[in-house]
């Protein structure tokens, strides 16, 4: 039976304000005069280092004395963390700026995030009412934004990309009750020809050793046993402290820490997915067994329009070499269809890889030219429909392949993190390898409890079983 966390009642009814690191030297938010009485509304779009992002902005609000509500309509300050990966993604803040339109002077509003960067001020241009832009690079400025703002100033921006700074915060209002993000490193030093992150994140900057192994230790005291250590490319990890921990050793020394179970990585850029971080995961049983590689084509002509420094060959030994762990190791990925110039043939070679790899999960997505990015010049001369057609085949595919893999793990044992009810006398938690099993128990689980369950049943995206006792 599996040891029981003990996680503060706030933090399973959502909004614990927690230390989020121990080392001085935060934001210095407690310096500035709080705005007591203050509420905020703050919504996220895009990935978990958005999500994460916003989870430090609601630790400086709530710092400074301002309340969380759930809908803009009570806020006196209104925030958006917006996401630009793709058109459709970057359309959604403007939608939401529209809607606000009607509590216009009523209201502070701010866009933060990948199109906060990737607008700037012209973001002012198309709403007027919008009070506050700021990328996630300047973020650290945030507490003195804030206050220009509370003083009155109408207009206040963030916008350096020029900086070697972390975002870290004194306190962090953390949302997931069982998994806490830790940032490792920001931005991204790679120039892939579809990708606004470069862009809107600025260039890579890495923390340092000391500060997140303070931060992982904290959030043990505090009852979380499942850490995920986050950046856009966690292998191009490098210490800035004279101690110059890399990526794998970092990886050694967040599994050491006592009372933790397990921990995960993303993303991983393949030309820098070195065999060290293999030989971490075989050394540390904490290490979970899962690792997101995203190839995003399996044609090496696609690979090299799209600027990815390697090859279809060199990714798959990639793969090889973790097929080779002592465990099996879950292999996940991210697919870009109808990329410019991708024709039948290349389009074939994806799915042939697919096939090759025996990926256990796959996010896949049209191309969407984006703005400031190399691929904006090329021709995107793959028809919409087409894009559409590709990416349902892929999806057919992989969801055949996930299915197969699934399939082949009935009759076996698993052990699963408890995170919640699946629906009347069934309980739904995650495998190490990040699958989702749901499960009959005998009796009542607690939450965060880890449990072994034998698997009856599989289908694509998830799992069926019942508790082993
Ligand atoms: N168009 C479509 N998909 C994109 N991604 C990144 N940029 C684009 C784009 N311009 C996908 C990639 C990346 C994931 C986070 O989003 O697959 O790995
Ligand atoms: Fe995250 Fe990338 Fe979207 Fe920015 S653009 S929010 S980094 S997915």
């Amino acid at each position: 039976m599996g040891n029981q966390i003990h996680i503060p009642l706030t933090a399973l009814t959502g909004g614990p304000l927690q230390p989020s690191r121990l080392a001085a030297g935060g934001v210095g938010a407690t310096e500035l005069p709080p705005a007591s009485g203050r509420t905020f509304y703050l919504e996220t779009f895009g990935c978990q280092m958005n999500v994460h992002d916003s989870e430090k902005v609601a630790g400086v609000l709530l710092r400074r004395g301002y309340r969380q509500v759930d809908s803009p309509a009570e806020a006196d300050l209104v925030l958006y963390n917006t996401c630009s990966i793709r058109e459709k993604a970057a359309q959604k803040v403007f939608s939401r700026l529209g809607q606000l339109r009607h509590g216009e002077g009523h209201q502070l509003v701010g866009v933060l995030g990948c199109v906060a960067q990737q607008e700037g001020e012209r973001i002012f241009e198309r709403a007027p009412w919008v009070n506050l832009v700021c990328g996630s690079a300047s973020y650290r400025r945030l507490p003195e934004l804030l206050a220009e703002l509370e003083s009155g100033r109408r207009r206040v921006v963030g916008l350096d990309t020029d900086t070697d700074e972390t975002f870290e915060t004194e306190f962090t209002r953390r949302d997931n009750p069982f998994r806490a993000y830790v940032t490792i490193i920001e931005g991204c030093d790679k120039s892939c020809a579809y990708c606004v992150v470069p862009f809107t994140r600025g260039p890579e900057r890495s923390r340092t050793s000391d500060s997140i192994l303070a931060e992982v230790r904290s959030l043990v005291e505090l009852g979380y046993t499942e850490v995920q250590l986050l950046g856009q490319n966690v292998n191009s990890y490098r210490d800035p402290s004279p101690r110059r921990m890399s990526f794998a050793e970092l990886l050694d020394a967040v599994a050491q820490i006592p009372g933790l179970r397990r921990v995960r990585f993303t993303t991983s850029h393949p030309r820098d997915f070195h065999p060290e971080i293999v030989q971490a995961i075989d050394a540390n049983p904490v290490l979970c067994d899962h690792v997101h590689l995203p190839v995003q084509s399996g044609s090496t002509r696609i690979l090299q329009r799209m600027n990815r420094e390697y090859t279809r060959e060199q990714y798959l030994e990639r793969v090889e070499i973790i097929r080779r762990a002592r465990r099996p190791i879950s292999l996940t990925t991210d697919l870009i269809v109808g990329f410019p110039g991708e024709t039948e043939a290349d389009f074939e070679q994806t799915l042939t890889l697919l096939e090759e790899v025996g990926y256990d999960g796959a996010f896949s997505f049209k191309f969407s030219p984006r703005p400031n990015t190399a691929a904006l010049s090329f021709p995107d001369d793959v028809p919409e429909e087409e894009k559409g057609r590709r990416l349902a085949v892929l999806q057919e595919k992989q969801r055949q392949i996930q299915l197969r893999r699934n399939q082949a793990l009935v009759g076996s044992t698993v052990e699963v993190l408890v995170e919640g009810r699946s629906r009347p006398g069934q309980w739904t938690g995650r495998t190490s390898s990040n699958r989702v099993v749901n499960f009959t128990s005998p009796r009542v689980p607690n939450l965060g409890e880890y449990l072994q369950v034998c698997i009856l049943a599989a289908g694509p995206h998830s799992l069926v079983g019942e508790q082993v006792i």
